[in-house]
């Protein structure tokens, strides 16, 4: 394989996998980037030395590029990210933000990583943001959509994909959001995407340092077992849905959201890593994106990659004339 957005991050297969807290750490990373993709750490709300320690764990793996995430929102954590980044020097720094982006102060940081000799890949959840990060000399562009996993956002992955391509040409735009077959992704070239990128899909892989309960979490999950907990927070994360899930819903609907807010924060809490490294999949969050029902085995990560783009690929060489 091999395209723009392979020749600009320095990679052979044209595949992300997406940032996720506490969950794509360096076995996960390492592996993704191993197998010729782009592995990113999900290091946004980490400390700056647990940063730099899984870059050096990362590179124990493998030579080849990987990311680094963190949040452009001002904030304490955000200067945490931006030094561990340049000190670290990652190929690349994934930049995602929770607020809508504004033109100087992102071009200001994408400046700081650029002069590093940092590559950016700006993952964004509106037209606006592509526009805004395009401007400020974003490398790559991320569509992550409604359905994708993690922070929910508000348009859904076929619409955004197909605003940011109208709009942007001139840089390679990845697709994200409730991807993980390969039929989808040949769906997806169609519609101009240069490459995909992936989350949920990734969890449910071998080297995925998560406990094996939550992959078997993803795997026995359908579509509609996925809910959105913490709205009153403004925040709100998709997660399959369990006791823990239940009981935030039923205080988000019980409760004026002033007051629910504060409860949901205290909840969730310490539940990503009941979830995620001791496996509670009662009281633990098990955060996961509506693709859920696509996912039916934990393979080798080289398996969501290798083989899924000589699928891809196979399925690109097909005749699909209708007219
Ligand atoms: C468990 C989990 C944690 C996530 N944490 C982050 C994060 O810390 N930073 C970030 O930019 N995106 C985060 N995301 C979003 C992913 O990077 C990616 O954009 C998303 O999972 C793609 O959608 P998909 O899950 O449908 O493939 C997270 C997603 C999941 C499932």
């Amino acid at each position: 394989m091999g395209n723009r957005l392979c020749d600009t991050l320095g990679i052979e297969y044209p595949v992300i996998s997406g940032a996720m807290a506490w969950t794509s750490m360096a076995p996960l990373v390492g592996a993704v980037s191993k197998a010729g993709g782009l592995g990113t750490l999900g290091s946004g709300f980490m400390p700056k030395e647990i940063i730099l320690m899984q870059m050096e764990e990362v590179r124990k793996i493998t030579d080849k590029p990987f990311a680094a995430n963190l949040f452009l929102d001002p904030s304490p954590m955000l200067e945490v990210g931006v030094s561990a980044i340049l000190d670290g020097k990652p190929a690349v720094a994934y930049i995602d933000s929770l607020n809508l982006l504004q033109y100087d102060f992102t071009k200001e940081y994408y400046d700081k990583f650029h002069e590093a000799g940092i590559k950016v890949v700006a993952k964004i959840n509106y037209l606006e943001d592509a526009l805004v990060a395009a401007k400020a000399g974003a490398d790559v562009i991320i569509t992550k959509g409604f359905e994708g996993g993690g922070h929910v956002t508000k348009v859904s992955a076929r619409v955004l994909l197909a605003e940011v391509v109208e709009n942007i040409s001139d840089i390679p735009i990845v697709a994200s959001g409730g991807i993980a077959t390969p039929r989808q992704a040949a769906g997806l070239t169609v519609q101009g995407a240069d490459g995909i990128e992936m989350g949920t899909a990734f969890m449910a892989t071998q080297e995925c340092p998560i406990h094996p309960n939550c992959k078997q979490a993803i795997v026995d999950a359908i579509d509609r077992d996925i809910v959105a907990c913490g709205q009153s927070t403004g925040e709100p994360s998709w997660q399959i849905t369990n006791p823990l899930a239940e009981e935030m819903l039923k205080i988000e609907a019980d409760l004026p959201w002033s007051e629910a807010a504060d409860k949901i924060r205290e909840m969730s809490m310490g539940s990503l890593r009941a979830a995620a490294m001791e496996g509670d999949r009662e009281k633990g969050a098990v955060l996961a994106g509506q693709v859920v029902g696509l996912i039916h085995d934990i393979p080798p990560v080289a398996d969501r990659i290798v083989k899924f783009c000589d699928e891809w690929a196979e399925l690109l060489k097909k005749d699909y004339s209708l007219f």
